[in-house]
């Protein structure tokens, strides 16, 4: 093999495992990367070997430029929070309980051994079949265009929903190595908004000591304000989906409708459909797909 032999083939393998990954269906598309990368692959095969001075020069300079936007491609990506691998869809009745991110014992003394292993194993695990079984009875209900159960389950969804998902959160959120404090802009927000990471503390931890009943306490982002929230939930969720992202919403309390309708609230609910504004739903729609977790 010819002194730069190597570097070509070493390029070649990169500019096709790009390829393969770009093209796959587990990342975002960007075709403009990936038709670059295609030409490249181009300007590689139509090159003679043993390399001239002025070819080996022009590859590597091609090479540089290629890889430094597909540097920027996913450091943007990441710096904007966005998750860039795009996990599969969850159907309905699919979901699986994650595994736990370490070992049972490794949150000790903290948290046991013996608490994780049926937080996770059993409790989690009938939140993920409870949500499973809700979804499926939903799917069988549009088909048979039967709602007579449409709140129980309505209820089921949210409470094993919001169940497997604040567990996943939960899991994640915590680690054999606790760190002190947040960092970087966390931190800075934080410290913005409730004045100093000591108070935040304080805040959370009495609204989690306050908690009526079993529930949750949370530190949440608005996208509408900017701002962090620290929100008690009683229950799982007071019959509201967490981690998901409303596109969509009918007010129906009273003072919506009843100077008009009175208690004719399936009236209003008909008439509705007549003024929705679907590209503000739409553009709602297309943003929010923009946020990826990983699925389960
Ligand atoms: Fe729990």
């Amino acid at each position: 093999m010819d002194r730069f032999g190597k570097y070509v083939k070493e390029l070649f393998e990169w500019n096709e495992d790009m390829k393969k990954f770009l093209g796959s269906d587990k990342v975002d598309k960007n075709f403009a990367l990936w038709e670059k990368l295609d030409n490249f692959t181009d300007l590689m095969e139509s090159i003679s070997t043993p390399l001239s001075d002025t070819e080996l020069l022009n590859l590597q300079s091609e090479a540089e430029t290629i890889h430094e936007e597909m540097e920027e491609y996913f450091n943007r990506k990441q710096e904007l929070g966005v998750i860039w691998i795009a996990e599969s869809v969850v159907p309905p009745g699919s979901h699986t309980l994650p595994d736990l991110p370490y070992p049972y014992n490794a949150l000790e003394p903290y948290i046991s051994e013996e608490i994780m292993k049926v937080h996770h194993d059993k409790h989690h695990y009938s939140y993920v079949e409870g949500l499973n079984k809700a979804e499926l009875r939903m799917v069988e209900a549009r088909e048979k265009s039967d709602f007579s159960l449409v709140k129980h389950w309505s209820r089921e969804l949210a409470f094993h929903g919001s169940g497997h998902y604040l567990h996943t959160i939960f899991w994640e959120n915590m680690g054999p190595r606790g760190e002190e404090r947040p960092k970087r802009r966390l931190e800075k927000e934080i410290k913005s908004y409730f004045g100093s990471y000591e108070a935040f503390k304080k805040h959370f931890s009495e609204a989690a000591i306050q908690v009526e009943g079993s529930g949750w306490v949370l530190l949440v982002w608005s996208p509408r304000s900017r701002h962090l929230e620290i929100v008690q939930s009683e229950k799982h969720s007071g019959q509201a989906l967490w981690d998901t992202i409303p596109i969509l919403v009918l007010d129906v309390w009273e003072h919506a409708y009843y100077l008009q309708y009175k208690n004719n609230r399936a009236a209003y609910v008909e008439n509705w459909w007549k003024i929705v504004n679907w590209s503000n739903v739409e553009m709602r729609f297309e943003k929010a797909v923009e946020l990826k977790w990983n699925s389960f």
